[in-house]
């Protein structure tokens, strides 16, 4: 058996060519072959060769001078044999052949002539600063990973692996798996709101894909799309990344300002809404905010891009309606994603769409990646209709909760003359904005620094900051270390804004 230390690509043929017709006696051929595969990298230390029989089936030669071959290169003191286990690649190669090996070109990119990339991607590759870091208190989109219930997921992930049939091995249905679709509208229904069936509900790769395929099928180059401000920078990076022109449109307590987004692109695209739980600030989009928003949408023809990443976390009331169930003229995309309610490494969220453009957006979800994994969706559909997921989100509303409680309290016994807490009444993350005067960037990179990753306000910010502040995860920390972690941020901010803070 391959031990979990084995570097990738052990026992993988490596692409040799032997020729018959040539002078070079076989095993001169291969021994060559393997020899510069591992001088120039592409055969790595520790990494096990093919064995003799399996090399010589793939060269179509027999095993003699194979065996040959590995010969030599024991002799010389590039491969090393264990018994019982195979030929790998020393660790240590033979000086002369290291020197070799580094001296080695790779291809020249300084050299390669014009390489012209796309004016689209070019704001993306950022630096995205410290506090993505961790793991550690603190990190936003971090879930409560002791607690999920990892031997009732474990059990189900058996039950499909077990029963691996042809429906889960092939190319599974672009808009999702069917179980997986009906589950999904019978809780957005229920639970949200959301007025759907299964036929619109398209199951993607978490909202990031959700916002990917949204922003190709609506927005073209150079379409203006409202973006909340202070908002959140993935979904800006999926409408920057369609070619769109991002319009900053500021919210405050009763969420988006429609009448400032009017003034600003009457004739906008679209608009990036998070209605339930703005991100990060946490105001509720107001009634009158979202009457004026869907009358907008219907009056202008724009589109309106609702993520409801984390409405299900509400601690002081019922969670809030979505806006698409007050939607009566199909404007309204629908996100969502197991990111927050499971866990973002699942990978799995989903859009709902007006029945008219599932053509359209499916299609584009099938040009990005064909359809999503089939056994991690069968496994969900499982846990859903088992009573599972439900009683999950039920356990994990209840600790949310504590640890919201734990810290807004810790919050307000160390810092609580400094800092106005924003947001704290749903989801997993709250902000505490700063006085006048401090700058979060080089409170967060010292913070960083003691291993605590809080994000600056001003990163959410596409045009000039009008709050600094810290966006505190919690949904990740566990509740018990919330009070020293606190204790810690404390003493970061007692000690200034570091360089002309
Ligand atoms: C506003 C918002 N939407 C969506 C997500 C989740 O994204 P994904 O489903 O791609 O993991 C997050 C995660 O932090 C978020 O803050």
């Amino acid at each position: 058996m391959i031990s979990p230390m084995q570097p990738a690509g052990s026992a993988l043929v490596p692409p040799l060519v032997v020729d018959r017709r040539l002078r070079r006696p076989l095993y001169r051929q291969i021994y060559d072959g393997l020899r510069e595969g591992i001088l120039d990298g592409s055969l790595r230390a520790g990494q096990r060769l093919p064995s003799t029989r399996s090399l010589a089936q793939e060269l179509g030669v027999s095993r003699i001078p194979v065996l040959n071959a590995f010969e030599q290169l024991l002799a010389e003191g590039f491969v090393e044999g264990r018994v019982g286990s195979g030929t790998y690649v020393v660790h240590a190669l033979p000086s002369e052949s290291a020197a070799a090996a580094r001296s080695s070109p790779g291809p020249q990119a300084a050299r390669a002539g014009r390489r012209t990339l796309s004016r689209s991607s070019a704001p993306l590759e950022r630096e995205l600063g410290p506090w993505f870091g961790g793991p550690g208190p603190f990190r936003v989109g971090d879930v409560a990973g002791d607690q999920f219930p990892y031997r009732a997921w474990a059990r189900l992930v058996a039950r499909h692996a077990r029963r691996l049939g042809p429906d889960l091995i092939s190319y599974g249905p672009r808009m999702g798996y069917p179980a997986l679709r009906e589950a999904v509208a019978a809780y957005l229904r229920t639970a949200r709101g959301v007025r759907c069936e299964a036929d619109q509900v398209i199951v993607v790769s978490g909202s990031q894909q959700a916002l990917d395929v949204a922003a190709r099928s609506l927005v073209d180059p150079g379409s203006a799309v409202w973006m909340e401000e202070p908002g959140y920078r993935s979904a800006m990076d999926a409408f920057v990344a369609a070619g769109a022109r991002l319009v900053p449109v500021p919210v405050d307590e009763e969420g988006l300002d429609v009448a400032a987004g009017i003034e600003r692109a009457p004739r906008a695209r679209a608009a990036f809404v998070t209605p339930s739980h703005q991100f990060p600030l946490g105001s509720t989009m107001s009634a009158a905010r979202r009457m004026q928003l869907l009358d907008w949408a219907r009056r202008s023809g724009a589109w309106v891009i609702e993520d409801d990443y984390d409405s299900e976390f509400r601690y002081e009331s019922l969670p809030v309606a979505s806006l698409q169930g007050m939607d009566r003229d199909a404007r309204v995309i629908y996100i969502g994603t197991f990111s927050k309610v499971l866990y973002p490494g699942l990978r799995l969220g989903y859009l709902v769409v007006p029945p008219d453009l599932v053509p359209r957006f499916s299609s584009v979800r099938r040009a990005l990646d064909i359809c999503p994994p089939t056994s991690a969706q069968a496994v969900l559909a499982d846990f859903m209709r088992e009573g599972k997921f439900a009683r999950h989100l039920r356990r994990m509303r209840q600790l949310y909760g504590e640890r919201r409680t734990v810290l807004t309290e810790a919050l307000r016994q160390e810092l609580g003359g400094t800092l106005e807490v924003l947001g704290k009444q749903a989801g997993t993350h709250l902000v505490a904005v700063l006085p006048s005067g401090r700058r979060d960037r080089p409170l967060c990179e010292r913070a960083a620094e003691q291993g605590l990753w809080v994000m600056p306000l001003t990163y959410c910010y596409l045009a000039r900051p009008r709050l600094q502040g810290l966006v505190l995860g919690y949904g990740g920390t566990p509740t018990e270390e919330i009070p020293a972690a606190v204790h810690k941020l404390a003493a970061v901010l007692a000690s200034g804004d570091g360089e002309g803070g």
